[in-house]
């Protein structure tokens, strides 16, 4: 059987339209599953959007909305964009779907049978920004640093996930690499986390939080919003909340998906994700993911991208102005792939101008063109490079995009170095001229080749182009800004 590759973003919160934010996780997830659908690996890809909990339910009834009819808007919103960037994913996901509701209440049922749910008593802090339980510690004066308000004082009863008894077990599977976290300064981070405070209880039901999942056993506490959300990336692949064997076998398209590949995400949800959504699997008796890659974090001019700034970037501002294949390049370019990012519209004009414009779109016009004008007949085979692939291959199973990116942009600048240096419209015999253009239009061939992933239709474009028998000029791919 073909190998299979499983990669999920999170479920983004519907409190907002997507950003540029939500866009980088969404793009670099979709250039993973193009690049391993290409390889032959049976390939799942998963998103989606998290619609339960205070947060959602308040954006609501601020907007004069019921919590659902607010959802579904901003959803479609959701939906609307990754379709217009040509996102590849083969399920889209909603925490409100009935289905996925279900399959929590079940999940949740069966964790409360085996006793790792417990009725207890709630009295702390909660920020609802992060819809999470706060300590002292987490506070700077007082305040989430985060979202810049002093969290709530609760107290209610509730019914907690015994996430604590999973410490030990979990701390050695990460400390593995059973749990890989990548990069590895995002590891040594949760170790050390591990090690020096611990996991304590966490509350996973909330009495007075109607905008959620009714835990089955008690109705009057709704299910807490992660583990629900968390559930998605089961529920995803159409699991039904059963637990043991059973559920392993043939989720999704007859493929047991589970356990994911990769699941991506930033620094802001690495600590949920590996102690309560991995301890959570634990308990239902499911495998944890193989890695959970987090990249980095976007700033945009060194400030932190939000409403009340006015400098929030969102993926249709992106595409109206560069395209959809362009906008892609753009955010997958824009930063080492792991570490934090500064952008900016004018980093991307600047970008777009000279990689694409100049570069990439300059060079196959100037080169079909002069392959017409000589009446050119060439018979070019594309991954004719395989030194070339196999460095490419090996920065793409390390998650290094940009520097996948940066390959590709080398041999583009090497073929158009050897066009100004060999100068092939000054040479008068055709044989001369077709020994200077044929191994440039087989590298271009070659380059749009390991482009695929990124920029699926320019990337064919420039195939159909030179691979044909008659090479000819065609249309522009990037008009300069
Ligand atoms: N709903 C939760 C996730 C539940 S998953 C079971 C949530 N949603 S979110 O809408 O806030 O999305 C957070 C994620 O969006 C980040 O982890 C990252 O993937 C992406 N990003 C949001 N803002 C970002 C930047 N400024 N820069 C890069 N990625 C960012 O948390």
């Amino acid at each position: 059987m073909a190998k299979k590759f499983y990669i999920t973003t999170p479920v983004y919160y519907v409190n907002d339209v997507p950003h540029i934010g939500h866009t980088y996780t969404t793009v670099a997830a979709d250039v993973l599953a193009r690049y391993h659908r290409a390889l032959g690996e049976e390939t799942f890809f998963l998103t989606g959007t998290d619609e339960h909990g205070a947060k959602i339910e308040a954006k609501a009834r601020e907007m004069k909305l019921e919590p659902k009819q607010y959802a579904d808007k901003i959803t479609a919103a959701f939906i609307e964009a990754w379709q217009e960037l040509n996102i590849s994913n083969d399920n889209f996901l909603r925490t409100t779907d009935e289905k996925h509701m279900a399959a929590v209440g079940k999940a949740l049922q069966h964790m409360y049978d085996k006793g790792d749910i417990y009725l207890s008593k709630y009295e702390g802090l909660y920020c609802r920004g992060c819809e999470q339980y706060k300590s002292e510690r987490d506070l700077v004066n007082g305040e989430c640093p985060d979202h810049k308000v002093a969290p709530e004082k609760m107290s209610e009863e509730c019914y907690n996930f015994k996430l604590s008894k999973y410490q030990d077990e979990l701390l050695k599977k990460i400390k593995k690499d059973e749990l890989e976290i990548l990069p590895a300064n995002r590891k040594n981070e949760m170790v050390s986390f591990f090690e020096k405070e611990g996991l304590q209880d966490v509350s996973f039901s909330r009495k007075n939080i109607k905008w959620g999942i009714p835990i089955p056993w008690d109705t009057s506490h709704t299910v807490y919003v992660w583990a629900d959300a968390f559930l998605n990336y089961l529920t995803g692949l159409g699991w039904d909340g059963e637990v043991g064997k059973a559920p392993l076998i043939k989720w999704g398209r007859g493929v047991s998906f589970w356990p994911a590949s990769v699941q991506l995400m930033s620094k802001d949800i690495l600590r949920v994700h590996t102690t309560i959504w991995a301890a959570m699997l634990l308990s239902l008796e499911l495998p944890l993911p193989e890695t959970i890659f987090i990249h980095g974090y976007f700033q945009i001019n060194g400030q932190k991208m939000g409403k009340s700034l006015g400098n929030v970037i969102a993926p249709a501002d992106l595409i109206k102005k560069y395209g959809v294949d362009a906008t892609r390049y753009l955010i997958m370019s824009a930063a080492v792939f792991g570490h934090d990012g500064d952008i900016s519209w004018e980093k991307f004009d600047e970008k777009y101008n000279a990689d694409l414009a100049n570069g990439l779109g300059n060079l196959t016009a100037r080169l079909s063109n002069l392959i017409e004008k000589n009446s050119l007949k060439l018979e070019l085979k594309i991954n004719s490079d395989k030194k070339l692939t196999k460095q490419y291959e090996k920065l793409m199973a390390g998650y290094k995009f940009d520097e996948a990116l940066k390959l590709i942009w080398d041999v583009l600048r090497n073929c158009d170095e050897i066009l100004s240096d060999k100068k092939p419209w000054k040479l008068k015999d055709a044989k001369a001229v077709k020994k200077v253009l044929e191994p440039v239009a087989g590298d271009i061939l070659n380059a749009a080749g390991l482009l695929k992933p990124f920029m699926p239709t320019v990337a064919k474009k420039i195939i159909k182009q030179f691979s044909a028998k008659e090479i000819k000029k065609g249309e522009p791919l990037f008009p300069r800004i």
